[in-house]
């Protein structure tokens, strides 16, 4: 769509707040896409586990066939963008979810259903790398940290309506948990109508040679006499940005940057939170709430609403503190909400085997659980992306945000996957190896994580020039 869509050119020239609010609510809405998803699956769990009468590992397939074709997607989101725009990826991940939430919700058989989960699935890849780029391309400077942040707010917001979604009696009903799943086709719906009245990012258009049109936006977006010297710092950047390719990722300049990127977004999986959000209301379940409502209501209380209300505190800490001492004292926390959980477990089951009520035991393992969810919004939750999307050079960020993503996602199908049979086992052993690796990260985060607070983006490369020296 062409920059004409918007507002008229004869408008005075300072920055047009519409057009910055309008861009935030697609953050919202994509991250809200990203988020209902991760929350609804386990409030839908015990309904299609029931209407198709799957087992421990076919539930662990269903759940995380997002995740994994998620992979594909982030993947996918460099070419298709740099090829068709920002927007065209977007409105494409916005008409996948559509199919696939309506596929979800009309499925006859397990088939379908993993069909359809799949189609969400490589949707919400494309809108984890899509939506983010979009945003970061098209927020002036001023706006973009707080722009991003935005977009991890979301996603918990989207986890929480999914959660509020899944104590309306539905989760209870025979057929509620093809509506959970499949009201995620209204928002992408929205999102994609919206996607595509929104204009191209200026570093595309710029790209494909558009730059009187890169200008129009700039000049919305930062007022005049600012979008000149954006437009061409741009004008700049594009001409290296045709050059990059997956390669280039490896190369010893690189290394040490892709190497904390990816360690990064694997962590954040290894901190098992997607275990607690996918199978969050089925452990509460197990403890002894008299109700299933109780379970619920305990979850969205205890994992949902304070996942939310966490990252809200999180937000201004990132730039006043700085990244390292949040992943530091997220890491910490974790760890003794694991060894919490590890010794609540065991005492839960001792209690069950000899026939006595779960009692106190259990609200310690719900306070360590909330506990947990604290300290992983606080921290691994927001500063991951934050990272991710500031450590690799102009050139390679679009490749080097895709790759890690990925990875997050392979991360997340794994826990996924492994979670519901480990938890059958015992739940102890899973807070223990949660335990083993949270420590480890702790030590590596020590030693490896640079701070990039505050810092420049050329003063940032240079931390890994060092490094590759070293
Ligand atoms: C993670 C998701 C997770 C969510 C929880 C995100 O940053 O990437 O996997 O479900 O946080 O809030």
């Amino acid at each position: 769509m062409a920059a004409s869509t918007l507002e008229d050119r004869s408008a005075p020239t300072g920055p047009r707040p519409a057009l910055l609010v309008g861009i935030a609510g697609l953050a919202g809405l994509g991250g809200m896409i990203f988020g209902y998803d991760q929350g609804s699956v386990g409030d839908s769990q015990s309904g299609f586990t029931a209407a198709f009468g799957l087992d421990s590992f076919e539930v662990g397939v269903v759940t995380g066939m997002v995740a994994l074709l998620a992979m594909g997607g982030s993947l996918a989101a460099s070419p298709l963008s740099e090829a068709h725009g920002r927007r065209a990826a977007n409105v494409l991940a916005a008409a996948l979810s559509v199919v696939g939430g309506v596929g979800m919700a009309l499925a006859p058989n397990v088939g379908v259903l993993i069909t359809a989960r799949a189609l969400i699935g490589f949707s919400v890849g494309l809108i984890a790398a899509a939506v983010p780029q979009y945003i970061s391309e098209m927020a002036p400077a001023r706006a973009r940290g707080r722009m991003v942040a935005t977009y991890q707010l979301a996603i918990t917001v989207g986890i929480f309506v999914s959660g509020l979604i899944g104590i309306v009696e539905l989760a209870d009903t025979a057929d509620g948990w093809r509506v959970i799943l499949g009201v995620i086709a209204v928002p992408a719906l929205v999102f994609g109508v919206a996607m595509l009245v929104m204009p191209n990012t200026p570093r595309w258009l710029v790209a494909k040679g558009r730059v009187d049109e890169a200008r129009e936006i700039l000049r919305r977006t930062e007022g005049e006499p600012e979008c000149d010297a954006t437009l061409e710092g741009i004008v700049e950047e594009t001409k290296d940005l045709e050059d990059s390719k997956w390669g280039d990722l490896v190369r010893p300049r690189l290394r040490p940057a892709l190497t904390v990127g990816l360690v990064l977004a694997a962590s954040q999986q290894l901190t098992l939170i997607n275990g607690i959000i996918y199978y969050g209301t089925s452990i509460f379940r197990d403890l002894g709430f008299d109700t299933a409502r109780e379970a619920e209501v305990a979850s969205l209380v205890g994992i949902y609403l304070v996942n939310m209300l966490a990252t809200f505190i999180a937000l201004p800490l990132v730039d006043r503190f700085g990244r390292r001492p949040l992943l530091l004292l997220g890491t910490g926390g974790i760890c003794i909400s694991f060894v919490g959980a590890v010794v609540a477990s065991i005492e839960i089951a001792d209690r069950k085997a000899a026939g006595v009520p779960v009692g106190s035991a259990g609200w310690m393992l719900v306070a360590s659980v909330s506990f947990f969810i604290t300290c992983f919004a606080a921290s691994w939750g927001p500063v991951v992306w934050v990272m991710i999307s500031e450590i690799f050079p102009t050139r390679e960020r679009s490749k080097g945000i895709g790759l890690c993503t990925s990875v997050n996602w392979f991360f997340a199908w794994l826990v996924a996957l492994v979670t519901p049979a480990v938890i059958g086992w015992h739940p102890a052993v899973y807070f223990a190896v949660g335990l083993a690796l949270m420590i480890g990260t702790f030590v590596w985060v020590l030693f490896r994580v640079p701070e990039t607070k505050g810092r420049p983006l050329e003063e940032i490369q240079a931390i890994w020039a060092d490094r590759a020296k070293t």
